[in-house]
């Protein structure tokens, strides 16, 4: 091979290299990182990302390089040359992509393994997937009930995963862990956030007609305001149960509109009606609110389909805290 041949290759592979960098680099792909798992992935996909860079301007740089160079004028029908090979060629275009191939993985199974393990002495905090809200139940601080999950900054945490119907899945993308909740099975996932601030919570496991609007929000704290929440929380906790706050904690937001909780779910009929569509079926308000939540097709409001809204309500709420649902929903209109 000409040695201008080999300048000109290596030219238009490095300009290639520049352009695909940019590309790699100036488009945010990935959320900013918000926890220590998410480090350690970032690092796989760059370590990923350089090599594809090197072999996609090699391989671009050649073919380009050989369609200008060696392309036959129009009027050439003659066959080409007959070449047989080169082993030499082969071996290392066998032997490299194999080493990187490997190298990825080892690496992978590392962060996978790193990502894995929870250290001494975790926060452990049950995650309850139900079609279609998040539950978050806080069994290391006395067993604090939230729909929005708040987390100590710079703590190992270990969701322990779990379904009340069809597998969901938990993802926050910003802290890069993502694990199935499973019925009947229990999954657990450990997250170190890095830095305080709200994230998202998405389900990303089809679970139904509201899956879409199955997220919640993460809340990250420095270590001392999570502690003054855990104590806020404990204390509204002795004080009876709130309506407002099943609510939210049973995620009835995710699918109904109610305009004292600020929702605006349209999977349910909305809550603000609750009065008219009671007298449409002859019954009193809040003995309608109540049938709805313990058995809720018996009545399926127009327009609505059956078996949407979860039938176990009434076992997985108290007495209370369907009481109190009941005329937090009934006498705020
Ligand atoms: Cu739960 Cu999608």
């Amino acid at each position: 091979m000409r040695r201008g041949a080999i300048v000109r290759i290596a030219a238009l592979g490095i300009a290639i290299a520049i352009l695909v960098t940019l590309v790699a680099v100036l488009i945010q792909w990935l959320p900013t990182s918000a926890s220590k798992q998410m480090d350690r992935i970032e690092f796989v996909y760059w370590f990923a990302t350089a090599i594809s860079i090197g072999i996609f301007s090699l391989v671009m740089a050649v073919l380009i390089y050989s369609v200008i160079t060696f392309r036959s004028p129009p009027d050439d029908e003659s066959d080409g040359p007959s070449i047989h090979g080169h082993s030499g060629l082969e071996i290392l275009w066998t032997v490299v992509p194999a080493i990187l191939v490997i190298a990825v993985g080892v690496l992978s199974a590392v962060v996978l393994s790193q990502n894995g393990r929870a250290g001494t002495n975790p926060l452990t905090i049950k995650v309850i997937g139900q079609q279609f809200t998040f539950r978050f139940v806080y069994p290391d601080n006395g067993g604090i009930r939230s729909g929005e999950l708040v987390l100590p900054v710079d703590r190992n945490i270990t969701f322990k995963l779990s379904s009340l119907d069809v597998i969901h899945s938990f993802w926050v993308p910003a802290m890069g862990q993502q694990e199935d909740m499973v019925p009947g099975l229990d999954t657990s996932i450990v997250v170190t956030p890095t830095r305080t601030g709200i994230f998202p919570l998405i389900c990303t496991e089809l679970c139904g007609l509201g899956h879409a609007t199955m997220r919640a929000q993460v809340r990250v704290l420095s270590q001392p305001d999570f502690a003054a929440w855990v104590k806020q929380q404990q204390a509204g906790g002795s004080k009876g149960v709130s309506g407002a706050a099943v609510f939210t904690s049973a995620g009835c937001g995710g699918c109904h509109a109610f305009t004292p909780a600020g929702t605006n779910g349209a999977i349910g009929p909305n809550l603000d009606r609750v009065a008219v569509d009671a007298k449409r079926v002859g019954e009193g308000t809040a003995a309608y609110v109540r049938e709805s939540i313990i058995a809720p097709n018996k009545v399926i409001a127009p327009g609505y389909a059956p078996n949407v809204m979860p039938q176990n309500f009434g076992s997985t709420l108290t007495a209370k805290e369907i009481d109190a649902l009941v005329t937090y929903l009934t006498t705020k209109q």
